[in-house]
């Protein structure tokens, strides 16, 4: 592997092989979200914990101070709304001389397989890999749902995950669900894990994070379930205690209740 797509991965992924990433990107198709309102004043308690940032460049020069040293993940995909036609049809919105511009350590995008724009987007993919290997910067698929949240089932996202890594991704963001090893197995780049909408409680979010983890994840790029919690930073703590101390959810939930409680 190239010097510069190894260091780059390497301020991703920690030495113990895992890795805590905090998507701040939401807004990108669903505007002001809840608790996203102002991203750069949610994000700054977090930053200690975690290990990059997932966001847009528009968010990134406005909301994100330049001397923060946590290395960025750039969302290079969009052009659509929650109140548009359809969330697939997504192109790539920002060109790789802007990400090197931001000194990014990796880009982001979007794929939609089953859908009507499903084509589209993986040629976005394989466009992007086309053009990023040659500067050495890794690109994350996403592998997207949209608006159909029960497409989270092994099978399906297993395909997803598979189809990204051979159009050249160097990371895979999936959801997390039941029999994960299902497609942990499959995929021969390290998979992270997302959370979609916030889950009813703390322990649910703990409980699918070391499953995940323990089924060959390895990490989360993790949003809504951190920064929608009433105690974003109790709750950064415990999944950065899962993800890099080893901790069991018992040991996590724990912490999350004596940060929450101020002890510790
Ligand atoms: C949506 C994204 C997010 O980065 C991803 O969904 C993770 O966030 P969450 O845990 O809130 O689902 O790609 O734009």
């Amino acid at each position: 592997m190239d010097w510069g797509m190894e260091n780059r991965l390497s301020q991703l992924i920690q030495p113990d092989g895992h890795c805590f990433f905090l998507p701040i990107d939401h807004g990108y198709f669903q505007g002001p979200t809840h608790r996203l309102e102002k991203p750069g004043e949610t994000a700054k308690p977090l930053l200690p914990y975690v290990d990059a940032l997932f966001v847009t460049r528009g968010v990134l020069r406005s909301c994100i101070d330049p001397t923060n040293t946590k290395p960025i993940i750039l969302r290079v995909s969009g052009g659509t709304s929650v109140i548009g036609k359809d969330l697939a049809h997504e192109g790539i919105t920002t060109s790789v001389r802007d990400a090197l511009r931001l000194n990014v350590a990796a880009v982001g995008l979007s794929i939609f397989v089953g859908s009507d724009y499903e084509h589209e987007s993986l040629l976005n993919l394989a466009k992007l890999v086309n053009e990023c290997e040659d500067y050495g910067l890794p690109v994350m698929a996403v592998t997207a749902v949209g608006k159909e949240l029960e497409k989270r089932e092994a099978r399906y996202l297993a395909l997803c995950c598979r189809i990204a890594a051979e159009l050249g991704a160097r990371v895979v963001k999936t959801y997390w669900c039941e029999d994960f090893d299902k497609v942990t197995n499959g995929c021969p780049v390290p998979v992270v894990m997302a959370g979609g909408p916030k889950c009813e409680t703390e322990l649910e979010v703990l409980e699918f994070v070391y499953d995940g983890m323990q089924r060959g994840a390895v990490g989360v790029n993790l949003g809504r379930n951190v920064w929608q919690n009433d105690h974003p930073v109790a709750m950064a703590r415990a999944l950065r205690a899962i993800i890099h101390e080893n901790a069991t959810v018992k040991e996590a939930y724990e912490l999350f209740n004596s940060v929450k409680s101020g002890e510790r």
